[in-house]
């Protein structure tokens, strides 16, 4: 069969009143992602060009969140006035190019459970049914509010009644409509024009289209899918609690089938957006954010936050690690209680322990800063040496400025590098130097105050302060103090 160009509309204006919130239904997060991105990925994943959004409420906002999630261009649609889901549907298809003659995939804004695979395996059953409309039924034991499929005694589709509109007879039907449709350009055009608000909401209802198709004698296809769990709207926060469960379950699932160990899957807070390689060991209560990119072997201890953050093979984060928007080389050793914040980047076998925080930071291989330390706005080079309590004094109170220090450097315990500054390769840097000026390659460099020492001064001291404790002996004649 010859590929038909395919387009889609999501439908996204409403508010969602039983969310009782000021926000758009849309724009609540649902495990790391805007409901609005999850609904769209699967409409851009078969390959829909272009796929319009209807906006209405908080239009702006949602607008933005739909382009903050997509790697394609969208294109959007503004609903001026909510008068329905058809008249919803009305405004996508007049955002559509005029000779556009393809299939139009339709689906709500708020069903962020449908896959890609689903979605695809629809068109496929529609292009092959000669239907003139297809839409995605499902079973339910508890069919609620949702919009009831009607089929006459042969057992061909005879219209979508909603269940505020439906006879007690109606509303007993356990098929109900998903919202998912699919029809040509020029049958939808033709029919959202012929829509009616006849009924209880007096709205236009984008179903009454099955209506309308069998009045033109057209034929009409419920797909029956076999999963309805993909097919739950999100209408509740307890319904939002829920899917964000389900999703964490299916996510770990996956990981585990493909060789990853979660010691407490429970505690595993991982995103569906996460590459994780085999044989990575992941302790209680973690949350791997974004677009985190972890390879083989990597152990991470437990209580760790990372966003976005790509982990080289054999690295070993130590318990209590946050990193944002960062990059760590292989085989490198972080924390206990290290902070990388954006811009880290870390060459490989590197060491950042205990209290030390990272920004800007482009680390060279084999470079260590083991203790409390702050490292920002920092291009450090190869097996450089970072001592205790080392601090880049990178802020004058208005401007940011950079610290450079080369290879095989030994900065000294307790040293600040008054950026901009720059310290060449081979330096020895005394402790608790403060740098202000270039240090040139091979030099030792120190600001040490000269030390000064007056003997007997304690004696004399405590003398003035009536304390008889002697200086040198036993303590045990010494009241306590
Ligand atoms: C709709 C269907 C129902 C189906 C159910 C599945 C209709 C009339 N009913 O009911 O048959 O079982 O979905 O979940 O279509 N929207 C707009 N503009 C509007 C109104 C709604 O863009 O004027 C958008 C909403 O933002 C939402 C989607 O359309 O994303 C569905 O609207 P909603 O009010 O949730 O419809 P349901 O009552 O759930
Ligand atoms: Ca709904």
């Amino acid at each position: 069969m010859k590929e038909r160009e395919l387009a889609a509309i999501v439908l996204a204006a409403g508010l969602g009143t039983r969310m009782k919130s000021k926000r758009a239904k849309v724009l609540h997060e649902l495990a790391g992602a805007p409901i609005i991105a999850r609904s769209l990925r699967p409409m851009l994943a078969i390959g829909a060009r272009p796929v319009v959004v209807v906006v209405g409420h908080q239009a702006a906002e949602v607008e933005a969140a739909a382009r903050a999630n997509a790697d394609t261009p969208l294109a959007f649609a503004l609903q001026p006035e909510l008068r329905g889901t058809g008249d919803s549907a009305r405004h996508g298809l007049a955002a559509l190019p005029d000779d556009f003659a393809g299939d139009v995939l339709i689906g709500y804004g708020d069903m962020p459970m449908v896959t890609a695979e689903t979605l695809a395996a629809f068109h496929q059953a529609h292009r092959e049914s000669g239907a003139a409309l297809s839409f995605i039924s499902v079973h339910l034991s508890d069919p609620g509010a949702y919009g009831r499929v009607v089929r006459d005694e042969t057992g061909r589709v005879r219209a979508i009644v909603e269940a505020r509109d439906a006879t007690d007879e109606e509303r007993a039907i356990d098929e109900i409509n998903t919202g998912f449709y699919c029809a040509d350009m020029q049958f939808l055009r033709s029919a959202v024009n012929e829509l009616k608000p006849d009924n209880a909401q007096r709205e236009y209802y984008l179903t009454d289209i099955v209506m309308i198709a069998r009045g033109r004698g057209l034929p009409v296809n419920a797909w029956i899918a076999g999963n309805p769990a993909e097919f739950a709207g999100v209408n509740s926060r307890e319904e939002l609690a829920h899917m964000e469960r389900e999703i964490r379950e299916q996510v770990n699932r996956r990981l585990m089938a493909a060789g990853v160990t979660l010691i407490d899957p429970a505690t595993a807070y991982i995103s569906d957006q996460a590459e994780i390689a085999s044989d990575v060991i992941i302790g209680p209560n973690v949350q791997i954010l974004g677009r985190c990119r972890i390879g083989e072997g990597v152990q991470i201890d437990g209580t760790a936050w990372l966003k976005d953050v790509e982990i080289g093979p054999r690295c070993h984060l130590k318990i209590g690690v946050r990193a944002e928007d960062c990059r760590i080389g292989e085989e490198s050793e972080i924390g206990p209680f290290a902070n990388l914040r954006a811009g880290t980047d870390l060459e490989g076998h590197n060491r950042i322990g205990n209290f030390v925080e990272t920004k800007k930071a482009r680390i060279g291989r084999g470079t260590k800063a083991s203790h409390l330390s702050y490292l920002g706005d920092a291009v450090i080079g190869r097996d450089t040496n970072v001592g205790c309590g080392v601090i880049t004094v990178n802020y004058d109170g208005y401007e940011k400025h950079e610290t450079r220090i080369g290879d095989r450097c030994m900065v000294g315990c307790d040293t600040q590098l008054v950026a901009p500054v720059t310290v060449g390769s081979d330096v020895y840097v005394a402790s608790g130097t403060t740098i202000v000026r270039e240090v040139a390659d091979g030099a030792l460099v120190m600001s040490h105050h000269p030390q000064r020492e007056k003997p007997g001064w304690v004696k004399t001291w405590r003398e003035r302060h009536g304390d008889p404790t002697p200086v040198n002996g036993s303590a045990t004649d010494a009241k306590p103090r």
